[in-house]
């Protein structure tokens, strides 16, 4: 079964959970692209909050209303994809280099929903992990983190670095304090599993709802 197929399956399935009223979170990349359709063929009153510039391009042309991040605070519910995700629930995210505004938003949201094909199933996580770099004092961060690549992509849209992490990544945690505390990283990619309420991943032509392994 090809990986477009799983993942439209998998976002069809997300798209479900939508109810009317809802704040919704919009997340980035080829598995959401499926999900803007299927969440607006549904005709709820829902106001959405985009991740990305695609993202809010596309989610207005389907007709769904988007808000400005800046004006909420909370979200009923955000949906998005993942490069990687392990069996207890860490995610790497960020392929489409917006894993920055991705991470606020899934942390806005009351339950965060990760859609995948079962490609993105993995046992550990491994390089690379998205970075968003601050320009300032950008060779510092990089002599600071070492083993990371500048990725040959347009600035993010809040003007900083985007870069890969190619060093090893031992345990998941460890590392996110880590990256989280070299002055210059705005955000990696690596998501905490409390960040992650539900995974629903496509297998062929089924939408399998996964509980986490501890
Ligand atoms: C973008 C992301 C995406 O969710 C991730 O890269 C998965 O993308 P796709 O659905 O295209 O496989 O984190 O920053």
């Amino acid at each position: 079964m090809s990986q477009d197929t799983e993942k439209k399956v998998a976002a069809e399935a997300a798209a479900l959970l939508v109810e009317d009223g809802m704040r919704v979170g919009l997340g980035t990349g080829s598995t959401v692209a499926f999900l803007l359709p299927a969440i607006a063929a549904r005709k709820l009153d829902i106001r959405c909050v985009a991740t990305s510039v695609q993202t809010e391009e596309a989610a207005r042309a389907l007709g769904l209303t988007v808000e400005s991040a800046a004006e909420v605070d909370r979200l009923d519910l955000a949906i998005d994809g993942a490069d990687q995700i392990a069996p207890d629930f860490w995610l790497v995210k960020g392929g489409g280099a917006a894993q920055t505004r991705e991470k606020i938003v899934a942390a806005m949201a009351d339950r965060c929903v990760v859609i995948a094909d079962s490609s993105k199933l993995v046992p550990r996580l491994h390089a690379p992990i998205p970075l968003e770099l601050l320009q300032f004092g950008l060779q510092s961060t990089l002599r600071l983190l070492q083993n990371v690549m500048l990725r040959d992509v347009p600035p993010s849209p809040d003007g900083n670095v985007i870069a890969d992490y190619a060093g090893a990544i031992g345990g998941p945690d460890a590392l996110d304090t880590w990256l989280s505390s070299v002055p210059g990283v705005v955000a990696h990619g690596l998501f905490q599993p409390a960040l992650v309420s539900k995974v629903i991943v496509g297998r062929g032509k089924k939408a399998e709802h996964l509980t986490r392994a501890f």
